[in-house]
């Protein structure tokens, strides 16, 4: 997959070194590219932002960097004809007014071959430039939840992680494996309950008898057990999204 990345602050992608990330990038199975906003720009300041029409607080990203800088990263427009199979990335715009990011979203990114992201600051990008490059390639605004970041950037480390970690070769097989029977199994939607390793008894506190039993049926529904308390506990609307969909997956406790 390929992914780039426009933003006034580069460096702040720096963690897209690391661990698996990194390593997916080595293997050559992410091809990642950071863009300066600001060398699109052509004046003393390298001025990204203007006050907004109509007044009001903060600062708005101007069209006209960004406008260049899509059409350098994700192809110019072609005049009268869309670009060639394959050719077109999907835009990402993370802002707080998108619609919400969920697993289910990541894992469909995860099936593109080129995503671009547009990292606002401020109060944002003026909207003609979205609205520009609607008119050539697929534009998803994207909020990671309900809270105002100072920028898009730490979401686009949010959402990269989280596409990255789906795509083939870069989690490792016995990552992989829990994830496999995340999604196979019942207990999507649920929160995983707690987890423990070695040693079995640690200050005073003990791992519970039952992991250690051998007994794999009785590990499943113990898990299916601690993992519905935990959801009751911290997301108890999950519980009830389940209960609506006609008790679907509550039918094996107890
Ligand atoms: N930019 C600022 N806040 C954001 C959020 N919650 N999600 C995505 N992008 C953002």
């Amino acid at each position: 997959m390929r992914i780039d990345i426009i933003t006034i602050f580069p460096d702040y992608f720096a963690p897209l070194e690391l661990s698996l990330i990194g390593k997916a990038r080595a293997a050559g199975i992410l091809d990642i590219r950071l863009h300066d906003l600001r060398s699109w720009t052509h004046d003393r300041h390298n001025t990204v932002d203007d006050t907004p029409y109509g007044g009001g607080p903060g600062m708005v990203m101007k069209p006209e960097p960004w406008g260049e800088a899509l059409d350098a990263v994700a192809g110019a427009p072609e005049p009268g004809g869309a670009a060639g199979p394959g050719a077109v990335p999907r835009l990402v715009v993370p802002t707080p007014s998108g619609t919400p990011f969920t697993q289910e979203r990541a894992k469909r990114l995860s099936e593109e071959p080129w995503l671009v992201f547009a990292c606002g600051r401020y109060e944002g990008i003026d909207s003609r430039v979205a609205a520009d490059a609607a008119r050539r390639m697929p534009v998803e605004e994207v909020s990671i939840g309900d809270y105002v970041l100072a920028g898009g950037e730490s979401a686009t480390l949010v959402i990269v992680e989280t596409v990255s970690r789906l795509l083939p070769g870069v989690l490792g097989n016995a990552e992989s494996a829990v994830q496999d029977s995340f999604a196979a199994g019942a207990m999507e939607n649920l929160l995983e309950g707690p987890v423990f390793t070695k040693p079995a008894r640690w200050r005073d506190l003990e791992v519970p008898p039952v992991l250690l039993s051998g007994d794999h049926g009785a590990v499943d529904r113990w898990r299916r057990h601690e993992a519905l308390r935990k959801t009751a506990r911290n997301r108890p609307e999950l519980l009830r999204a389940l209960a609506e969909g006609g008790m679907a997956g509550l039918d094996r406790t107890d």
